[in-house]
């Protein structure tokens, strides 16, 4: 009943004119060794429209650069930074620093997310309940100085704050040892007029509870289906899980919170099914159906936003679901899309826009010189090499997991070497005598060595960054010598 009062309402606001619309944004991370600057990612989302950006730290100068860009932002505070927030005091000096401060440069501030999906253990070992606290500490130092309105706070979560292993929508709820901690934070929100976000790693959840990975797909034609949940039907894991949300808040006491879908994805590496044909695939059927409006089997016509996850890989992100969780990029780290994506929902079969302006380290690589006569000095060489490089796409499902040992041995030196810059130390090619530097380069099929993109920005990788990283990076000026080193080659 209250379901439909609400659908109502919003059909009453669609059709007055007053149009609301399903967003569609993307999330930018960026633990990655070497990354685009913030004003080539700002010009990438003003060339393919995308209107809302997620940051999950708020360093000064990626804020700043979308001073004036007319994009909206959600900003993150990590985990490591709530306990800063525990006091009305604490809240205002956070707001003062980063929202007050970004607001008064015209960046536009729409959400801020209170730590990362703090009531999930699984990936974090730990729940946070700390970060409801935050949350109300946060609104209402917001409230205070007349932001309530535009800029919202809220708490990400993933999808194990529900029971597991439910099979129907109307069966969810939330777990038991976060309930009471959860609903607390229910009211906050709807005290304020703020969503509920929930974040979906479909590819990962269809396998945790053995669906058919068809399901994942909107447009998939799956073995596994719900039927006839309260007169509704389930062909795709995005309604079900959206409408297993909207359960689940309606048992906790808010039927009528909004439902925001904070991230979402399909990776292209290091997982089964984790490639580049279905990451077009679900984002060819995904992203039409949110522009459409159409809503969910629960709460038809009612628009949602999503940001999609992510921009480009983070090749320093922790592996602890597994390797996929570095490949989510729909670019890859040098800003060139990896496939076709219409992120204005229209579903055209185009490549959106490459970042204008990257500037490449020589195209050299360092691969194994073949010299297997000491095993033992080879993969300790190997491994050592896989430390500091990321060897994820050598792992089971990943796009390199065919190469034999000699040329996984390559394929880790290479990583090694580009990730040093191809410098930073005096032979970063050495490796005890096993490694050499080649002009031509060693890509098989579907498994690419890259050239890294020239880092502008370096992040500090000696810390253990459990999150994403507040502080503010330090800047790597490395353009010049690099071309003269080139001019010389
Ligand atoms: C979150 O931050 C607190 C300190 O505020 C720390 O004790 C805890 O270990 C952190 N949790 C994770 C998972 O990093
Ligand atoms: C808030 O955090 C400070 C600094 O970590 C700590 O000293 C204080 O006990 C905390 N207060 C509450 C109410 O948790
Ligand atoms: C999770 O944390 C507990 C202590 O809070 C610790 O005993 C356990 O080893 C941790 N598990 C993992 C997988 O890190
Ligand atoms: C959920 O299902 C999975 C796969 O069938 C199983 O391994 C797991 O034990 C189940 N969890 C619970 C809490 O029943
Ligand atoms: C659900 O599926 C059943 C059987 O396929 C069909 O008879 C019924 O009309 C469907 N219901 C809706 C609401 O689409
Ligand atoms: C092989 O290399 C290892 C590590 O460099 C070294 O300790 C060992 O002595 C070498 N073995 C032979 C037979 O040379
Ligand atoms: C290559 O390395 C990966 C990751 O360490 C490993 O799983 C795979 O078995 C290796 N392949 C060969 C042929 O050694």
């Amino acid at each position: 009943m209250a379901l439909s009062i609400i659908t109502l309402a919003y059909c009453i606001m669609l059709f007055s004119g007053n149009v609301v619309e399903g967003t569609i944004g993307l999330n930018w991370g960026r633990m990655a060794n070497q990354r685009l600057i913030p004003s080539m990612v700002v010009d990438l989302f003003l060339q393919n429209g995308i209107p809302e950006v997620k940051v999950f730290s708020a360093s000064e100068n990626v804020m700043k650069a979308f001073s004036g860009s007319g994009i909206g932002l959600t900003i993150a505070i990590p985990n490591e930074s709530l306990h800063e927030i525990n006091s009305t005091d604490g809240a205002r000096d956070w707001v003062r620093t980063k929202i007050t401060n970004f607001v008064n440069m015209n960046v536009d501030i729409k959400y801020v997310n209170v730590g990362a999906e703090p009531f999930s253990p699984s990936f974090w070992n730990q729940t946070n309940f700390g970060a409801v606290d935050a949350l109300r500490f946060i609104q209402d130092a917001l409230n205070e100085i007349g932001y309530g309105d535009k800029t919202k706070a809220t708490i990400p979560h993933l999808t194990d704050v529900l029971k597991p292993n439910h099979t129907k929508p109307s069966d969810a709820e939330f777990r038991d040892d976060i309930k009471e901690k959860m609903i607390e934070s229910l009211q906050i929100l709807q005290e304020n007029n703020s969503p509920f976000v929930m974040d979906v790693f479909p590819i990962y959840f269809v396998r945790q509870n053995n669906m058919d990975v068809e399901f994942a797909f909107v447009d998939g034609h799956s073995t596994y289906f719900v039927e006839d949940d309260n007169g509704l039907n389930y062909t795709n894991l995005f309604d079900f899980i959206y409408d297993s949300f909207l359960w689940a808040m309606k048992k906790a006491g808010t039927p009528d919170l909004k439902l925001v879908v904070g991230q979402i994805g399909w990776p292209t590496d290091g997982y089964p099914d984790a490639n580049i044909a279905n990451a077009e695939r679900f984002y060819k059927s995904l992203l039409p159906k949110v522009a459409s409006n159409k809503g969910t089997p629960l709460r038809p016509g009612v628009p949602i936003d999503i940001y999609i996850h992510s921009l480009s890989d983070e090749n320093k992100m922790k592996v602890k679901f597994g390797a996929f969780q570095r490949h989510w990029g729909i670019y890859r780290n040098d800003g060139e899309p990896k496939f076709k994506i219409d992120l204005s929902g229209q579903g055209r079969d185009v490549y959106p826009t490459s970042a204008k302006g990257v500037t490449y380290m020589p195209k050299r690589w360092c691969i194994f010189n073949g010299d297997t006569s000491n095993l033992t000095k080879v993969k300790y060489a190997f491994e050592q090499a896989c430390l500091v490089g990321d060897c994820t796409s050598l792992s089971p499902g990943g796009s390199c997991s065919h190469l034999d040992f000699n040329q996984n041995v390559s394929y880790a030196f290479n990583r090694f070497f580009q990730t040093k810059s191809q410098k930073e130390r005096d032979d970063p090619c050495e490796f005890d005598g096993l490694g050499k530097v080649v002009p031509d380069n060693p890509s098989t099929g579907a498994c690419i060595f890259p050239v890294e993109v020239l880092a502008a920005e370096s992040i500090d990788t000696g810390s253990s960054m459990g999150e994403r990283m507040a502080t503010l990076s330090k800047l790597v000026m490395l353009l010049p010598f690099l071309l003269i080193f080139l001019a010389f080659i």
